[in-house]
């Protein structure tokens, strides 16, 4: 009972500091990396800053650059394969023109995702990136097995109940969830909430983050927040939109927050001070630099 009330204490305490006078450095060895005493470097799309995204090298580079978790975007093509793309068409980061959904697996393939990125950031470009192809979740699970903790999003579809049936055998096949030596971890996020809210009812052991995008500051009421937290452990936001207030509700709510995509070293320090418990970030490299200074007290 003593020791239940210390850790209480000692909780209590360490929400108290990271959220009136900036965030208190609390990585605890073999702590959840989703619980609220512990803080997430989430490489974007991969280290998307540096690689094509959604590439094997991108998720290699987000590895080597200290992500906790890589961030895949998930789509279901014409023959029912679950693919990594973000774009609803293919057409930025291909030479070719078309709904993803609307490619048969071995026509995605044909596709060079690599060389897009070579041309439109000639500075961090590279021969490696040239001629690179579209990847399935399961050879991203095949390749990296338990290296890598997985942060996935589901895009929109018309097709959910396959997507997400597809999804669950695979996550089973991979012993992804309900793992307990927590050697990887997922979660799945969305802006669509009716997808969570069937995901949590179907395999209520996935931890959900609800991704929401404000167009003006960011502002929850409590019975939204309350609504979120029955099927979700924490929420997603556009970071431009955030004020330490709403972190502060946020957490003050249990709920962890992890806003989005930030690239600017000066920014992330900033909202890491306001107490946010991870962030999505192209430049994984930057985060792990910021974490690092802070931990040693620069
Ligand atoms: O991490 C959140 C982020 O992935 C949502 O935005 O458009 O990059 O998928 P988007
Ligand atoms: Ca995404």
């Amino acid at each position: 009972m003593r020791k239940l009330l210390l850790r209480t204490l000692i909780i209590s305490l360490v929400f108290l500091t990271s959220c009136s006078s900036g965030f208190l450095f609390n990585f605890i060895e073999g702590e959840d990396l989703l619980s609220e005493r512990n803080f997430i470097n989430i490489a974007h799309r991969g280290a998307s800053g540096h690689a094509p995204e959604h590439t094997m090298v991108a998720y290699e580079l987000g590895k080597e650059m200290h992500g906790d978790f890589i961030e895949i975007d998930l789509q279901l093509t014409a023959d029912e394969e679950i693919v990594v793309f973000h774009d609803d068409y293919v057409d930025r980061v291909t030479n070719k023109s078309g709904e993803v959904e609307s490619f048969t697996l071995k026509q995605l393939k044909q596709l060079d995702v690599g060389s897009w990125f070579n041309k439109k950031h000639p500075s961090r470009a590279s021969a490696a990136f040239e001629d690179l192809r579209v990847v399935t979740l399961e050879e991203i699970l095949d390749y990296f097995g338990d290296d890598l903790n997985y942060y996935l999003e589901i895009k929109e579809t018309e097709n959910i109940d396959l997507l997400l049936k597809k999804l669950y055998e695979i996550l089973h096949d991979y012993d992804l969830i309900e793992r307990k030596d927590r050697k990887a971890q997922i979660v799945i996020h969305s802006f669509h909430y009716e997808y969570l809210l069937q995901i949590h009812e179907d395999e209520p052991d996935i931890p959900l983050v609800q991704l929401i995008r404000f167009r003006r500051k960011a502002n929850l009421s409590n019975d939204r927040i309350n609504t979120i937290k029955e099927y979700a452990i924490g929420i997603g936001l556009n970071h431009k939109r955030l004020s330490r207030k709403f972190v502060q509700k946020i957490r003050r709510s249990g709920l962890l927050l992890h806003p989005y995509t930030v690239n600017d070293k000066k920014r992330m320090r900033q909202i890491i001070g306001w107490g946010v418990t991870g962030m999505s970030t192209d430049f994984p490299d930057r985060l792990h630099e910021v974490l690092e200074d802070l931990k040693a007290g620069r």
